[in-house]
């Protein structure tokens, strides 16, 4: 690899001092940061005023931070409800910037950031790419969309803010990426897992060898990847691969980063966003170390002051390692994106990890749900790889072959397989979408 992890990893002294503070330093802080966050929502948005009231909590009543669990969840639904202003906790001439997520069904999400909320954002993000093994200084290319989506605008003003130097390349015109990446020598690309893999491809189709690029760093985020897909980037183009996560409702990315000399799951900057993990079924708080939905409240935040929001993304929270605050472990999947074929639960990263494993096949694949009468299938699309050496009618025969079984064994599911061509499958520039749904 070029340059190990920890040649990457920072000096202890040029952290925040909060990052590696004692528990009881961060908790303390965690609760005055805490009753101001739920004294601040219940007195400005009218919306949880009356969700408060109507179960009996006030602010008041939180004593401790395991009182959290006295107050009701935050859905998407009560955004969309209150669209598209109304959950906002400053008056609008506040506000100095907004964002919002498409949603594939009903009403956009929108979320709103006062000048301090963008700055703690920008350090957050900066302490993000810190943690990834960035240092001012670098060349950063800035795959992520910008505009509405917050992936641009959020890693850039952390990116400026840590005093990189950034190119805004923003999503899709791959070949043009390539171009950029050869000519302008970045250190550290920001992007989807998912394009990153396009984009080696079409690194390969322009004669670039990754492993003579610039690049020694990739920050990946904004959907779930699996451990093989890190292997995969890693060993093809010798890059370290570090993972952000983050969402619009709580900030943006910058919620949790990984430390390039760990690699161990996502360290949460519970400075600024307090984590739990639910039984999704239940609501029930679970202890750290257990599987379940991913919940956060924010702690500091002013425009859009969030309480308990159910990320439908599962995890579990462990311990620190390269800093005091807690990791959530790697996601590996949604509640939304769960397929309940025949009675079993699967996720996509569960046949990803599969489609990994085969030297025959390419990790570019789509999972389609269709049915036959009543019964729920799935079909997985998948690629020859193009270091395969056989041709696609062998490619068909033992990749199929290895899939369905691979899947059978794993996952306990019959599925179909069709291997295409090189290109077949449908590339991402952003995130992927993994589920197509032909069911109807
Ligand atoms: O995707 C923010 C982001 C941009 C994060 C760039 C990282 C990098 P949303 O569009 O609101 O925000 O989508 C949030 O994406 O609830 C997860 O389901 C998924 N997601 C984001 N990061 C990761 C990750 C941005 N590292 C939703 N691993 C979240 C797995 C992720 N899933």
């Amino acid at each position: 690899m070029t340059g190990t992890a920890n040649e990457y990893a920072p000096d202890p002294k040029i952290l925040d001092p909060i990052e590696i503070a004692s528990r009881d330093e961060i908790e303390a802080l965690q609760l005055e940061r805490m009753k101001w966050s739920l004294a601040h929502t219940y007195e400005n948005v009218a919306h949880y005023k009356k969700k408060f009231d109507a179960i009996g909590a006030h602010p008041d009543d939180l004593k401790s931070l395991a009182d959290l669990a006295k107050f009701p969840f935050t859905t998407k639904e009560d955004l969309r409800q209150n669209y598209p202003f109304g959950m906002f906790a400053v008056p609008q001439n506040r506000v100095v910037r907004v964002h919002a997520s498409s949603g594939t069904t009903g009403q956009p999400t929108v979320v709103g950031y006062t000048q301090n909320d963008i700055d703690t954002w920008s350090h957050v993000m900066a302490r993000s790419i810190r943690a990834s093994g960035g240092r001012a200084g670098d060349k950063l290319h800035v795959t992520f969309g910008y505009g509405l989506f917050t992936g641009g605008l959020g890693v850039h003003y952390g990116a400026e803010a840590l005093g990189c130097m950034v190119v805004p390349m923003s999503g899709g015109m791959t070949a043009r990426q390539v171009q950029l990446i050869v000519d302008f020598e970045p250190k550290i690309i920001m992007v989807t897992p998912s394009y990153m893999l396009n984009i080696l491809d079409e690194m390969a189709k322009q004669g670039v060898d990754p492993r003579d690029t610039s690049l020694k760093i990739g920050i990946y985020g904004a959907e779930p990847w699996t451990e093989e897909v890190r292997k995969e980037i890693e060993s093809r183009a010798d890059i370290h691969a570090v993972d952000l996560y983050g969402l619009s409702e709580v900030m943006g990315p910058g919620v949790s980063a990984e430390c390039i000399e760990t690699k161990d799951g996502l360290h949460v900057w519970e400075d600024h966003f307090y984590p739990e993990v639910i039984n999704p079924e239940t609501g029930e708080v679970l202890p750290d170390g257990e599987f379940g939905e991913l919940v956060f409240t924010s702690l500091t935040k002013e425009a859009l002051p969030i309480i308990r929001y159910r990320t439908r993304d599962l995890t579990r929270l462990l311990p620190g390692t390269a800093r005091s605050m807690r990791r959530m472990e790697k996601i590996t999947g949604r509640t939304d994106d769960m397929m309940i074929i025949r009675g079993v639960n699967v996720f996509p990263s569960q046949i990803e990890e599969l489609i990994l494993k085969s030297d025959l096949l390419s990790p570019h694949y789509q999972l389609e749900r269709y049915k036959v009468g009543n019964l729920e299938s799935l079909r997985a699309h998948v690629e020859i790889s193009p270091q395969s050496g056989l041709s696609l009618e062998e490619v068909q025969k033992q990749g199929t072959s290895y899939l369905q079984k691979a899947v059978k064994d794993n996952v306990g599911i019959s599925i179909d397989v069709e291997v295409h061509a090189p290109g077949k499958v449908a590339r991402s520039e952003g995130k992927a979408q993994r589920i197509v749904d032909n069911r109807e």
